[in-house]
């Protein structure tokens, strides 16, 4: 094996899978996302390279470049750990770089993570599913792309249990109409949670009809559901 794709977790180091950890202690090369967290890549030990292809505003990274980065790494027989936020096949584009690895002929292997899908909301204190309140959640893309399938908002209206948006806070408004527009009470609970498990974290709830007036920032995850109103957190402190 030469290069894993390893899921980085939310943000909290703690949260790293024991397989993660120890890829990331016995790599040569990590090659790692905008939304790694910072106590994530201080596991990272002296010597290591470090190589930061993240996407951040002004800072673009072709995934081609990305896709053959990997594959020139993992030809020159290096130890290559690809660390990415949360989950790797879940809106990481994880699923790209397994294609170019696995038409490359470059044996690899991927491994899963904590995705901020669920962590996010828990991080709130908010169940994705709860007995009697939602009995199933769907996890959208809240990013549109010209050219792309857009998402049917109106028709997830319809669909019932907790929606859990991802990459969605420069869209909430467009969303919410849409939503609303498709038959979801306007008063349905908001929960949007930033930087969940980091010191950097915060909550904000609101009511649907108010979500695109709220003031949230990326990156957020957007629970909508009755199950938003809930805050079932303990004291919970996160160290990265
Ligand atoms: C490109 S997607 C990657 C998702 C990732 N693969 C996962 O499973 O969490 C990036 C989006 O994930 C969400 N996200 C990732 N980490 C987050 C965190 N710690 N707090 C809140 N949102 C997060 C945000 O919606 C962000 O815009």
């Amino acid at each position: 094996m030469t290069v894993w794709l390893v899921g980085a977790g939310p943000g909290d180091p703690d949260l790293l899978t024991v397989k993660a950890a120890r890829l990331i202690a016995e790599a040569d090369v990590v090659v790692h996302d905008a939304l790694v967290g910072d106590g994530v890549l201080a596991l990272v030990p002296p010597g290591v390279e470090l190589i930061d292809v993240g996407k951040r505003p002004g800072q673009v990274v072709a995934q081609d470049f990305t896709n053959q980065l990997l594959v020139d790494l993992g030809r020159a027989g290096k130890r290559v750990v690809r660390l990415k936020g949360g989950d790797p096949f879940v809106f990481g584009r994880g699923g790209e770089e397994a294609l170019a690895l696995l038409e490359a002929g470059v044996p690899f292997e991927i491994v899963p993570g904590i995705s901020s899908s669920t962590a996010a909301p828990l991080a709130a204190g908010v169940p994705v599913t709860h007995r009697g309140v939602a009995a199933a959640y769907t996890v959208v893309t809240g990013h549109r792309r010209e050219g792309e399938h857009d998402v049917d908002w109106r028709s997830l209206a319809n669909v019932g249990g907790t929606i859990v948006i991802l990459m969605g806070v420069s869209q909430r408004g467009l969303i919410a109409g849409e939503l609303i527009a498709g038959g979801l009470d306007p008063q349905t609970p908001v929960a949007a949670i930033r930087s969940a498990t980091t010191h950097r974290q915060t909550v904000v709830r609101c009511v649907l009809s108010e979500l695109a007036a709220t003031p949230i920032e990326s990156p957020a995850v957007i629970v909508i559901g009755p199950v938003a109103s809930l805050d079932l957190t303990p004291l919970q402190s996160y160290d990265s």
